[in-house]
């Protein structure tokens, strides 16, 4: 069984132990030109400095209407590259592998930000998506590849793409929202090709010790369904699988059945089943303490276990899984106080500083 302080070697890069950051989006920390921020450098190189094996910068647009808002970064242009030397020079330095998460919002895209357009033309929460021409979809796989490259210039390990959370990945391999009869639509295959064909873009563009993950949805329409997409993001190459919600299937806290876990950790676990030994694969979601972490580890569940809001609240959190040090526990709040409707400042990281721990947000 692995231990949560094991290395794990992908493709030569070797992650330091277990614990993985997961993409967090800093909704306004950039401005219109989608540059990272002098605080998003701060945030990400303390979330390196304190024990986590592998960071993943956040949702990063690869055209500029893919943005959630005018204030989130991208990488759809050279002049974008730049900063991002600053976050991946110091995990160099500090042992830790670095990715960062390509994205496109699709159909669910912010009216003032750009037209909503998808596989299909179907209703959104703002309208109605027009559907994209083959030319458009080609254009929109140009686009994520041609990230990747300036992601690799930046000094990135790899790249993750953002397969769920109801973004246009997700809106291609999910059956409401892909009705094309095309090469794009219809059975497991044909819907995972526009992410498929991605990869293979990317691995072309980026050799073949560029690490590529997935993070992709576990049950949307069934886990049957979602594991044959996910063989198919294997067979283009992939290295890694993470695993999250989609869009008829949403991130709530519900335990699963019969375990201790909530019914997206139990995604990534049934995943982890499925492929395991072939690729790793990792769990996230509500993972707040380090006995939870060492639940899923030591019994084997996964390989991996990915931190979002207890790396948020406290940088520290992975020192404290790795050695028993003190940590300020995530509060798990209805609306995360780093997210969109964050009215306040994170109530974990004011006690921490409270505490005298004072870290960059
Ligand atoms: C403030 C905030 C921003 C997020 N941004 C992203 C993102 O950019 N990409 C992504 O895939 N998930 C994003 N998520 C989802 C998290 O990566 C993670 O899946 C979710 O918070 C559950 O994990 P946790 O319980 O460890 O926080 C975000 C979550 C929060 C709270």
């Amino acid at each position: 069984m692995p231990s949560v302080s094991d290395t794990l070697t992908i493709k030569g890069h070797q992650l330091k132990n277990r614990l993985t950051m997961a993409p967090t989006v800093k909704f306004g920390w950039a401005g219109p030109d989608g540059k990272l921020s002098d605080r998003h450098v701060a945030h990400y190189i303390e979330r390196a400095k304190h024990g986590i094996g592998l960071l993943c910068v956040e949702a990063t647009a690869v055209t500029p209407d893919g943005r959630f808002t005018d204030g989130h970064i991208g990488l759809w242009e050279d002049g974008q590259i730049d900063k991002h030397r600053l976050v991946t020079d110091a995990c160099r330095e500090l042992g830790v592998v670095s990715l960062i998460q390509l994205n496109h919002t699709g159909n669910v895209t912010n009216p003032a930000i750009g037209e909503a357009k998808g596989p299909s033309s179907v209703p959104t929460r703002s309208g109605v998506s027009r559907e994209m021409s083959i030319d458009e979809i080609h254009a929109m796989q140009q686009a994520f590849i041609s990230a990747a490259v300036r992601a690799k210039k930046a000094g990135y390990d790899g790249v993750q793409l953002h397969g769920c959370h109801s973004y246009l990945i997700n809106q291609f391999v999910c059956k409401t929202t892909n009705l094309r009869t095309d090469e794009y639509g219809g059975s497991d295959e044909n819907r995972a090709r526009f992410a498929s064909e991605i990869i293979r873009g990317i691995r072309n563009e980026c050799g073949s010790d560029f690490l590529i993950s997935v993070r992709t949805v576990g049950a949307d329409p069934d886990l049957a369904s979602c594991a044959a997409v996910a063989e198919e993001y294997l067979k283009a190459g992939c290295d890694l699988l993470q695993v999250s919600s989609g869009i008829n299937e949403p991130e709530d806290s519900v335990l699963h059945p019969g375990e201790n876990f909530t019914k997206v950790n139990a995604l990534g676990v049934r995943f982890h089943e499925i492929f395991g030994g072939r690729v790793p694969v990792s769990c996230v979601h509500n993972i707040f303490t380090p006995e939870q972490v060492h639940a899923f580890l030591d019994k084997g569940l996964v390989d991996l276990v990915d931190l979002a809001r207890a790396v948020l609240a406290d940088p520290c959190f992975p020192e404290a899984v790795l050695s028993g040090s003190d940590y300020v526990r995530c509060r798990n709040c209805p609306r995360c106080q780093y997210g969109p409707f964050a009215k306040d400042r994170c109530p974990a990281t004011i006690l921490r500083q409270k505490a005298g721990r004072s870290f960059a947000d």
